[in-house]
């Protein structure tokens, strides 16, 4: 079981670990969450007060949700100066898309294909966590999700395994950096292992039934992206797969994380995660929970004390073996070692840096330079966008227009509430046009919180009138419609993904009276807006783009920022359609035969192809592709084939477009995907410029997991499409033989 971890670290690793304690080593393996006013007197009594008196003993080896560098240099203390070993606490947090200065949520951010300006986010929410005490993040979810009806799509980076695990990589990198002693870097946390991701109709915490193909061809891929990102620690999840709780997963934690990726970090349990495998059903209690979460390579409990009450016991009964608390504990000494805290503990707590670093200037730059390439334009009739800079009379209505709030999203981290810049803000900075707000509907009665249901306005229509109003005189309408900040996340799954509230109703009306309406939308996952689509000239995605969103929405709709965003996850026509995903298999009964004959794969009352696919994006220009050209049109083992497309900007503005290159395998061992993305690439074209892009095709490209999880690459028939959308017309084949 003993391995190398580090050689940098290993021996001094050991040398701590020879004088440890069993108690001391299973305090290492425990999470609590911030327990006390750390900066006032001790607790007395209670909860607090036991797990005050564990730190002290040196039975706490990492706290959550302590944050600000006061806070953290005093838990700090107490562990590095009251126990017995001085051994200091990893500080983890959910920095998910920026500390204080937020970046648009993580599914936005994905929307914009953009690898670096990823990276880079994450740098920023890492340097900023980094300097007010935080050294270790629960991110980046990499979970694929083909389900809009969850809450966290909105935390991840849609439903594509390629993307998402380019992305995946990006994150990591961005957090941790090339070093991670730095300053500046924080470890981050791959999550959640396994397939949260499929939770069954969308529904939070519900069980997931995936097949082994699923498994190893979407699940796993940007999880192992991580690992080959040095990713310093996992999280696992609440779901089962195939019966058994992730958190009590040996196939998982044992035989593919550190066992087939040979993975060097350790892995921290979600949320009390080792718990709930009681009323999963899975251990009897507490103890027998331990037990089985300790031996299937949960190697951190976080918050469910469990390891702390019970593994002492477990060992001396045999039924958890000291090296399998041996190895944990190595592990999480490593990263501690790599994270620089044995050499000053107190490195993350510096109140001059935490002052100087909160929210400065270059941190909201990226983060509006972020917002802005997340934007998708998925609408844009008659060029209705961008707006004239003068002159214009625009009604801007919604609640969400003025919302200092929402664009914040779920997942803030220590974001302040109504921080944001709203669209109104934004808009307000451009005044060559005469701007008048109108909410017009309220969608919420109260500011939502995290940790409670927000009650969604149904009846409140004193607005509409005012709205109307200044709905005739404008020759503009910006409607700004979608979800409130915590509609989205954590627990907030919707069987329905219309507009919440009034807000249907109020858009309708306002149509009645003006046809020229800019839908903006904010949201924070995929929804249905099949009306919008078919009667509104212009809609804008905006997501929740963070603090800076008010500026970015402002900029895209005067054509400051042309739009170049792509959909990281496919919008349904209807909620029945759900899940929808491009990367479908093709099924034995694909087509219409013909006629009115109903026997094939299709609904009787709508289409199987969604709103918008994945991969869709317009720009204020128009790019047009062309002679898709394969330098040969078959490969042998090893060699490759070149793939070229001519792209034209054929519109009148500069524009960034995504060219995407997708592949089918006609037949296999194990069927395939109707498409899959295989590559893509960025390019920025000036008005009647054409460039050539060329792809490369090798086994990488055509290769897949069979239901073993070995990769192979088999010979046969394939084809190639390169386009601007899941649905790119431009088509090629060829052909692959392993000699
Ligand atoms: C979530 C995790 C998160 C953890 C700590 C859990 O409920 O599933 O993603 O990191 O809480 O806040």
């Amino acid at each position: 079981m003993k391995t190398s971890l580090n050689p940098k670290f290993d021996q001094k690793v050991d040398s701590i670990l020879s004088l440890m304690t069993l108690e001391e080593k299973i305090g290492q393996m425990n999470q609590y969450n911030g327990f006390w006013e750390v900066t006032g007197p001790a607790p007395e009594g209670g909860d607090a007060a036991i797990k005050y008196e564990q730190l002290r003993k040196g039975l706490v080896g990492s706290m959550l949700n302590v944050n600000g560098v006061e806070n953290v240099r005093a838990v700090q203390k107490i562990a590095v100066e009251e126990t017995r070993l001085g051994i200091p606490l990893i500080i983890g947090y959910d920095v998910i898309h920026g500390y204080k200065t937020l970046s648009p949520i993580p599914l936005a951010e994905s929307a914009s294909w953009d690898l670096d300006a990823i990276r880079k986010s994450s740098e920023v929410a890492a340097a900023e966590a980094a300097a007010a005490g935080i050294n270790w993040t629960f991110a980046p979810m990499v979970d694929i999700t083909r389900d809009a009806r969850w809450g966290r799509v909105m935390e991840g980076a849609g439903e594509d395994p390629y993307l998402g695990s380019k992305i995946a990589y990006a994150r990591v990198k961005g957090f941790q950096g090339d070093d991670l002693s730095a300053i500046n870097t924080i470890a981050a946390s791959a999550k959640h292992f396994a397939a949260y991701g499929f939770s069954e109709s969308g529904r939070d915490y519900n069980t997931v039934d995936i097949g082994t193909s699923t498994l190893y061809n979407l699940v796993l891929p940007p999880f192992q992206a991580t690992v080959d990102a040095d990713v310093k620690t996992f999280m696992n999840s609440f779901n089962v797969l195939n019966g058994i709780p992730a958190t009590g997963n040996s196939f998982l934690q044992r035989d593919i994380l550190k066992g087939k990726w040979n993975y060097k970090g350790f892995v921290v349990s979600d949320w009390g995660s080792i718990g709930e495998m009681i009323p999963h059903g899975f251990a009897k209690d507490g103890k027998q929970a331990a037990e089985l979460a300790a031996n299937a390579g949960s190697d951190m409990d976080m918050e469910s004390r469990l390891y702390v009450e019970h593994l002492a016991a477990l060992v001396k009964e045999g039924k958890v073996k000291e090296s399998v608390i041996d190895d944990a504990v190595r592990r999480i000494l490593t990263v501690k070692y790599e994270l620089g805290l044995f050499d000053d503990p107190y490195k993350y707590c510096d109140e001059a840096r935490e002052k100087a670093e909160t929210g400065k200037p270059a941190f909201h730059e990226a983060v509006l330079d972020m917002a802005k390439k997340s934007i998708v334009l998925l609408k844009n009739e008659n060029q209705l966008l961008p707006l004239k800079k003068e002159g214009l009379k625009i009604a801007l209505i919604g609640q969400l227009a003025a919302d200092k709030d929402s664009p914040l999203g779920s997942w803030r981290a220590l974001g302040e509430s109504n921080s944001a810049v709203s669209v109104l803000e934004g808009l307000q900075k451009y005044n060559g046009n005469n701007l008048r707000f109108e909410q017009g509907v309220r969608l919420t009665d109260e500011t939502p919180v995290f940790i409670k249901e927000t009650k969604i306005n149904t009846t409140d229509r004193t607005g509409f009138e005012a709205a109307k109003t200044e709905a005739r005189r404008a020759d503009v309408v910006v409607m700004v419609l979608g979800e409130h900040g915590f509609q989205s996340g954590e627990g907030r799954s919707r069987t329905q993904l219309d507009l919440p509230g009034l807000q249907q109703e109020l858009l309708e009306e306002v149509y009645k009276i003006n046809k020229n309406i800019v839908l903006v939308l904010m949201n924070g996952r995929p929804l249905v807006i099949d009306w919008a689509a078919n009667h509104i000239p212009a809609i804008v995605e905006a997501w929740h783009l963070g603090t800076e969103s008010g500026n970015a929405i402002a900029q895209v709709l005067y054509g400051d920022y042309n739009p170049s965003g792509k959909l990281p996850m496919s919008f349904p026509k209807t909620v029945g359609q759900v899940p929808i995903y491009y990367n479908h298999n093709s099924t034995g009964r694909p087509g219409n035969p013909g006629g009115d004959i109903v026997f094939w794969s299709h609904y009787m009352d709508a289409p199987n192809e969604p709103q918008f696919p994945f991969g869709f994006g317009l720009s204020y220009t128009t790019f047009a592709y062309s002679n898709l050209k394969l330098n040969s049109d078959s490969f042998a083992k090893t060699g490759s084939i070149k793939v070229s497309v001519d792209l034209s900007n054929t519109g009148n503005y500069a524009g960034k477009e995504t060219v995407q290159l997708y592949i089918h395998d006609l037949y296999a061992s194990v069927t395939r995907p109707v498409r899959e993305l295989k590559d893509f690439q960025q390019i920025e074209l000036q008005p009647g410029e054409t460039k050539t892009l060329v792809f490369t095709i090798d086994e990488k490209t055509i290769g897949f997991y069979d239901n073993d999880g070995k990769w192979v690459v088999e010979p046969g028939d394939f084809k190639v499409f390169i386009g601007g959308s899941s649905q790119a017309d431009l088509e090629a084949e060829f052909k692959y033989n392993d000699k």
